[in-house]
């Protein structure tokens, strides 16, 4: 068995933090999402794995590197433009063989592993297994329609969803997707769609089979989706801490606070992780905030919010709350003269201030 793991894609709903990075790459509970996804598979017993990367494919590969972390085999394979997710299956022909294989989308969090689903797929003789999620809007993904515990139908961002079920952006496949991936034609959106390939191959009768999951699962395409990811991932964390809490701090429920972090006159209150070496004096980490490695949080106060590695945040004299900031930022508050906002923001940035007596 191996795996396709699909780390492209330009991450357009996730500027300006995309413009610079990898979507996949962003930390949920400090810990980047494509390594989550690798960490799965790998616990599932699958150690050769190929990553389809595009744009963003050194980012990944110094991040990732050849696999050794997770004692998997890493090959990566390289997509010249994001024409789809069946597109990424035709380039990785060479690779997969004809081994049966799990594909993985980079950016999807989900609860649990997939220890389960591919001993499933393992046992028996179906030529494709897709995961699916019941949601309350379908219509934002692919949704499945199934009969007799078969799957019938597959539509791609339907208008009129025919079930509540969504295909997560995990599939387990056999060499057949190969003769599907040929077949199909590209979509409106110009993509050949792996949904479309699925669909060929129910239409040619091989065996298409569902898989119900049972945890949650967040595809993390937008910023909201990130803090949810994060929120549900810190509520499963065991206290650990490495760094050092001095006396004046008070911490409390759950925490991960890695080696090297520093915790200073402050409140933490969890679920709460900081990164090695991060620095928080005179603040309050309110639930459901990740603070990466490197940064510095000092006068502030700051609540349900993912800071990214190497960022400063300094004497902001409000909460901040709800807040994606990426790496290497500074905010910070002066007495400078005149008293105005001064800002340097990248294209797509969103800035929300606080509006006096209103
Ligand atoms: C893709 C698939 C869609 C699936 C979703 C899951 O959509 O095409 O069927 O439900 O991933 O994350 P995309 O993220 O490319 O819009």
């Amino acid at each position: 068995m191996k795996a396709l793991v699909l780390s492209g894609g330009k991450g357009t709903r996730l500027r300006p933090i995309t413009y610079t990075s990898a979507k996949q790459l962003v930390p949920v509970a400090n810990r980047p999402v494509l390594f989550r996804v690798l960490d799965t598979i790998t616990a599932a017993g699958i150690r050769d794995i190929g990553i389809v990367v595009g744009d963003t494919a050194e980012e990944v590969m110094k991040a990732v590197g050849d696999g050794s972390a997770w004692g998997a085999n890493i090959t990566y394979i390289r997509q010249e433009a994001p024409l789809g997710l069946a597109h990424a299956v035709k380039i990785s022909k060479d690779y997969l063989g004809d081994s049966p294989f799990v594909m993985f989308l980079g950016d999807n969090v989900i609860q649990g592993g997939i220890k389960h689903l591919v001993e499933e797929f393992s046992r028996g003789d179906w030529n494709a297994q897709i995961v699916l999620k019941e949601v309350d809007d379908p219509s934002q993904f692919g949704v499945a329609e199934l009969k007799d515990g078969r799957v019938i139908r597959l539509v791609e961002k339907p208008k009129e969803p025919l079930s509540n079920l969504a295909l997560v952006g995990i599939y387990m496949f056999d060499h057949h997707i190969f003769e599907a991936v040929e077949a199909i034609k590209p979509s409106w959106r110009g993509e050949l769609e792996i949904t479309d390939a699925i669909q060929y191959l129910i239409e040619k009768g091989y065996k298409v089979y569902p898989y119900i999951h049972r945890g949650w699962w967040i595809d993390t395409g937008k910023m909201e989706d990130l803090l949810e990811a994060n929120r549900l991932l810190l509520d499963e964390i065991n206290t650990s801490v490495e760094g050092k809490i001095d006396g004046d701090s008070s911490v409390t429920g759950r925490v991960v606070i890695e080696s090297g972090a520093e915790i200073v006159n402050s409140t933490i209150r969890g679920p709460v992780a900081i990164g090695k070496n991060t620095r928080i004096e005179n603040a309050y980490i309110g639930p459901y905030t990740s603070i990466y490695h490197d940064c510095l949080i000092r006068n502030c106060e700051i609540e349900h919010c993912i800071v990214m590695e190497g960022t400063k945040i300094e004497d902001i004299p409000f909460r901040l709350e709800d807040s994606l900031i990426g790496r290497h930022v500074e905010i910070k508050a002066t007495a400078a003269k005149p008293k105005a906002y001064r800002m340097m923001l990248g294209d797509h940035s969103k800035v929300s201030l606080i509006r006096e007596n209103v």
